[in-house]
């Protein structure tokens, strides 16, 4: 890392979206440790964002708060509006926020609408409003998941489909839609899907990573944006289970915004710091149920 990297942290801005807990909270703190001049707290609860950077505020950190509920077009439009005129544009784009299937085990239509809504289609709205706002040259860091590698997958059409060369977001948008009707309809086959746990968090991040690609063929201006999967981490959405302490899960999100080349561009990142090549199907690094439930009743005593 140069003296020249750390002098110009000052002057960066960045964003990180549903910070006010987990991972997206750890980033922010991570963020500021490091020196970066301002940096964005967001939450779509007013209340529990406050309150997240009054604890960072206690240990001296100083992020800023700002409401975003990623899920709420008008809500994107008006933070956008806000760093336009505050700040002129931003160094960092950091899309955390995310839902997980409310039963591990069952996919419902209304449960696989919400998820897509805000772990998929959420990110089509940023790229609409934010992505203008982004300075020359900035990074935006997707977070994926195990589960958003294609070997989470099993139908050979779509496989084929979305790891062609010339991918683009119209077969992101037919995969997302398929899996959604197919929900709807009752015609979901399970033969598709490695496994059929968090099917509809899988079906979110597999598009997420996908777009990745997509994204950073259309965005030029020398910014870089990759996905990241970010490790088996104790979060809410894991119900405190993983292998990875929350304390550390901001090392690799913060080494790839400030510190990697900026010549990584359209990766699927691993929390080691890692890349994983995103279209090979035989790698067989998918998120695993037997991995996720042994943690969970390893810390959750009552879970059965
Ligand atoms: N934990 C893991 O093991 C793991 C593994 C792989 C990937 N990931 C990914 O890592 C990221 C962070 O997850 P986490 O484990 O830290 O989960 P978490 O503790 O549940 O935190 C999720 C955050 O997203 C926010 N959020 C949800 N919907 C939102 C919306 N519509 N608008 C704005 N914010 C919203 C939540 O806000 P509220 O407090 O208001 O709900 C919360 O701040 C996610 O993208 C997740 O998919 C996590």
């Amino acid at each position: 890392m140069s003296a020249n990297n750390e002098n110009n942290m000052s002057d960066k801005v960045a964003v990180v979206t549903g910070s006010n807990k987990g991972l997206g909270y750890i980033i922010v703190r991570d963020l500021c440790r490091r020196g970066v001049g301002v940096v964005y707290l967001t939450a779509r609860d007013e209340r529990r964002g406050l309150d997240a950077v009054e604890a960072l505020k206690k240990e001296g950190l100083n992020p800023v708060f700002h409401q975003l509920d990623v899920t709420d077009k008008e809500s994107v439009k008006r933070f956008a509006q806000h760093l336009k005129e505050k700040h002129g544009g931003i160094d960092i784009l950091i899309n955390n926020a995310a839902v997980i299937t409310n039963d591990f085990n069952k996919t419902t239509f209304e449960d696989s609408v919400n998820v897509l809504n805000a772990n998929y289609f959420s990110i089509l709205t940023i790229q609409e409003y934010i992505f203008p706002v982004l300075k020359d040259n900035a990074r935006v860091l997707n977070i994926s998941s195990d589960a958003g590698h294609i070997s989470n997958l099993e139908n050979p059409y779509w496989i084929k489909r979305l790891t062609s060369e010339d991918l683009k977001l119209e077969d992101i948008n037919d995969f997302v839609n398929w899996f959604l009707d197919s929900v709807k309809n009752g015609t979901l086959k399970e033969d598709d899907f490695v496994e059929t746990g968090i099917l509809a968090y899988r079906i979110s991040k597999v598009a997420l990573s996908a777009l990745t690609r997509v994204q950073q063929k259309q965005v030029g201006r020398g910014i870089s944006i990759n996905s990241l999967h970010p490790g088996f981490i104790k979060t809410n959405m894991t119900k405190n289970s993983g292998f990875l302490e929350l304390d550390d899960a901001g090392i690799a999100p913060v080494y790839f915004v400030l510190d990697a080349d900026q010549s990584l561009k359209g990766k699927y990142l691993w929390f080691d710091k890692t890349e994983k090549e995103w279209t090979d199907h035989k790698l067989k690094i998918h998120s695993r149920m037997d991995i996720f439930m042994e943690h969970l009743k390893m810390n959750n005593k009552d879970y059965v």
